[in-house]
């Protein structure tokens, strides 16, 4: 039995404990991502000014509810398969390849098109980690699937605010969060 602390005790059965350990690394990424995404959500519904004002800022909250949720399933199954969650500011911090949400006070078509970025990236790691598992362990996928079903129709939610009668996406260029922004913003 090997003694690196990254290998678990025990994990669930069928799984050694080093897929166990890659699991857990796996699910460990997507618990940063989304303890991220949850407090950028409510940032946006403070700070969100102007016209439908009231909308989008209602429009969040059972965003935040259901990916709190999600961040709960996901340390769970990393404590199941053995390992120990890190839900810590810290390590989050330390650990993320990304930048702080790049707004403050902002309108709302500005703070929907910064948003349609940062469901860009969540959803497009969250699908990395879910094809990484299908062979892995299926239980991990399938919850990674679940996810990926409720994250896609909230950035729908936020990108059918973006587009116009023809289909078209105001923020399809941008590659950055005030890029983003600022194409929504011209978009109007
Ligand atoms: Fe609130």
């Amino acid at each position: 039995m090997s003694s690196s602390p990254d290998v678990p005790r025990y994990t669930v059965p069928s799984l050694t404990p080093a897929e166990g350990a890659q699991t857990a690394a796996i699910l460990q990424e997507r618990l940063h991502s989304l303890n991220d995404l949850h407090l950028t959500l409510k940032h946006v519904h403070w700070n969100v000014v102007g016209p439908h004002f009231i909308a989008v800022h209602e429009m969040l909250d059972p965003q935040v509810d259901a990916v709190r949720l999600m961040v709960d399933e996901i340390a769970e199954r990393i404590a199941t398969l053995g390992v120990a969650p890190v839900g810590t500011p810290g390590a989050l911090v330390a650990a993320r390849t990304w930048d702080d949400y790049a707004l403050g006070r902002a309108s709302t078509i500005e703070h929907l098109g910064a948003l349609d970025e940062v469901y860009e990236g969540v959803i497009a790691a969250h699908r990395r980690a879910a094809a990484d598992t299908e062979v892995l362990d299926v239980v991990t996928n399938d919850l990674l699937i679940g996810h990926l079903r409720q994250l896609e129709q909230f950035h729908w939610f936020v990108r059918a605010h973006l587009e116009s009668t023809g289909g078209a996406l105001s923020t399809a260029g941008a590659s950055t969060e005030l890029g983003a922004a600022r194409d929504a913003l011209d978009g109007q």
